[in-house]
């Protein structure tokens, strides 16, 4: 039986040890395995080991952890991502969408995806009424979208989603709302010009029926979103465009579940009371103003 080692410290031990944990696993990477796998792996490994040698779990802790990760999964199904939650509610999705869309500075910064946009949504006419209940104070959106000069982007697709005013999306409550309800796809003219009709958005609660959601309330969080409407804006020769624009005063701006708030994102929505604009607009008086342009980046 051998002694100690007298291995120099760069040397990887050939057993497990404690000291060299994160070296050990990382060193039984072949070299020859995809490089980049290796990367993330390595860098994984290192910070899991250094978040385990810093808080120490016991046993029972560690097995409550691997408890939570195996609800997570069991919670998914075609139409319940629970793991996207988890990044979404670490603030990990914010900082993955951070890294690869850094914009130019007066280009319209981006923000989650989320949930429940669905790919094919229906293609509208310009100044239609996405709302299909009739439920909600009425709004009236409206702006350009436009290259880094100011300049309008002509054939620039608008695809819009929203929750209605109890704060739930169609998909959500299927059968209860008509299909395709609050979302819609428009295409901008030669002027770059869009305008459509909905209702004011409402803060509402991430699915919080899951591990996620009992995870956010053991943490004193709560799962709220402030009031926005989501959009993914595109246009050929640009990069698309996937953001927000929220409802100023919500009170959930400071504290979105998800994270998802940026400055620049907080609409200016107005109320009007004006019977005969209102009826000029095709909405119910009273009612909100949202005017908005989208600032493109170009690929
Ligand atoms: C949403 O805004 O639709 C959303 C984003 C992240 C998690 C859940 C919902
Ligand atoms: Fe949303």
């Amino acid at each position: 039986m051998k002694a100690k080692t007298n291995a120099a410290p760069t040397e990887v031990p050939r057993y497990f040890t404690e000291e060299r944990s994160a070296d050990a696993v990382v060193a039984r990477m072949e070299a020859g395995a995809d490089l980049r796998l290796r990367e993330v792996m390595a860098a994984l490994v290192r910070h899991i080991h250094a978040a385990i040698k810093e808080v120490e779990p016991t046993e029972e802790e560690w097995m409550a952890a691997i408890q939570f990760l195996t609800d997570t999964g069991h919670m998914c199904t075609d139409w319940r991502q629970e793991f996207i939650l988890l990044s979404d509610t670490l603030g990990v999705s914010m900082l993955v969408d951070s890294i690869n869309h850094r914009k130019p500075s007066g280009t319209t910064e981006s923000t989650v995806l989320g949930p429940f946009h669905v790919a094919d949504a229906p293609r509208r006419e310009m100044g239609d009424d996405i709302c299909l209940d009739g439920s909600g104070e009425s709004l009236y959106v409206s702006g350009r979208v436009l290259d880094g000069s100011g300049a309008p982007i002509a054939g620039a697709e608008l695809d819009v989603w929203q929750a209605n005013g109890e704060g739930f999306y169609d998909v959500q409550q299927r059968g209860t709302q008509p299909e395709m309800n609050l979302r819609g796809r428009f295409t901008t003219g030669p002027d770059g010009r869009y305008w459509f009709r909905s209702i004011k958005p409402c803060s509402y609660p991430i699915p919080h029926d899951g591990p996620v959601g009992k995870l956010l309330d053991r943490l004193g969080r709560h799962p709220y979103r402030p009031g926005h409407i989501h959009f993914i804006l595109r246009a050929p020769g640009f990069q698309s465009l996937t953001t927000h624009l929220f409802v100023p005063g919500d009170p959930y701006l400071e504290s979105d579940a998800v994270l998802g708030v940026k400055e620049s994102l907080i609409g200016d929505f107005t109320r009007h009371d004006d019977p005969p604009r209102a009826a000029e607009l095709g909405l119910a008086n009273p009612f909100w103003v949202l005017p908005a342009d989208f600032t493109l980046v170009p690929t």
